[in-house]
């Protein structure tokens, strides 16, 4: 069968990342967090104090700034960020706290979409992002876009930040859901929204196997209708 680009999309925790990775493990592809690279640009700016209003600082500070992701033993993929390993810090409250702000400068996107589109040249790919299907790969053959409830989704954040060992306040969790909604839906450089040719899957009453279940049937439609 021919490897194809399957393209994840929508808000923040409606179960893109868990959906993702484990169609990109079934199907032996590689997994790409786009998120993650905005986290990693967004803890960049703050450990460097660059003002998001100054073109001149941001461009140096890409200049400066190089992420990859590295498996580990587990099988999971980590976010390394100028070869330190940044995974646990990207995902605390500090950066998704400004995470959208920096995600809105059109040079950030621009640096980011150019390293995304060379990390799926070769197809055999699984990204999530907000604007992967849109932007990123507008040809994708999977384009899929995942909604859910608020509560589900601030309860399904809370969990996974309590695993990481970080307890954060239901109310907090959803001020950031809701704010960060509001940002990526609404900004000029490629808002978040749906492909014409996404298909919806909302995840409020279904499990997260089902959500891997429904993608890859969608995949392996795609794979042989190529
Ligand atoms: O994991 P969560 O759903 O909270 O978000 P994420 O995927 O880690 O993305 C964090 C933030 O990065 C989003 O709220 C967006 O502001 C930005 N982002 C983006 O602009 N474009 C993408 N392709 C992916 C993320």
């Amino acid at each position: 069968m021919k490897k194809i680009t399957i393209a994840i999309d929508g808000f923040s925790a409606c179960g893109k990342s868990t959906t993702a990775k484990e169609v990109a493990r079934e199907l032996n592809y590689r997994y790409i967090d786009s998120g993650a690279m905005y986290r990693a640009v967004t803890l960049y700016f703050l450990e460097h104090h660059i003002a998001l209003t100054n073109p001149r600082e941001v461009s140096t500070a890409l200049d400066a700034i190089h992420i990859n992701f590295v498996v580990n033993s587990k099988g999971f993929s980590e976010t390394f960020l100028n070869g330190v390993n940044v995974e646990k810090e990207i995902r605390k409250m500090r950066i998704s706290e400004q995470v959208s702000a920096v995600s809105t400068i059109k040079a950030v996107r621009e640096a980011m979409v150019s390293q995304q589109r060379k990390l799926g040249k070769d197809k055999g790919i699984v990204m999530d992002g907000r604007d992967i299907g849109t932007v990123v790969f507008p040809g994708a053959e999977l384009k899929v876009f995942l909604t859910a409830d608020m509560q589900v989704r601030a309860y399904r954040r809370q969990l996974e930040l309590l695993n990481r060992g970080d307890l954060v306040d239901i109310e907090d969790i959803i001020e950031n859901l809701t704010q960060r909604d509001r940002i990526d839906s609404t900004r000029v450089e490629s808002p978040l929204k749906k492909a014409e040719d996404a298909i919806t899957i909302d995840t409020t009453n279904i499990t997260a196997d089902e959500q891997v279940d429904k993608v890859i049937r969608l995949a392996i439609s795609r794979m042989i209708s190529r």
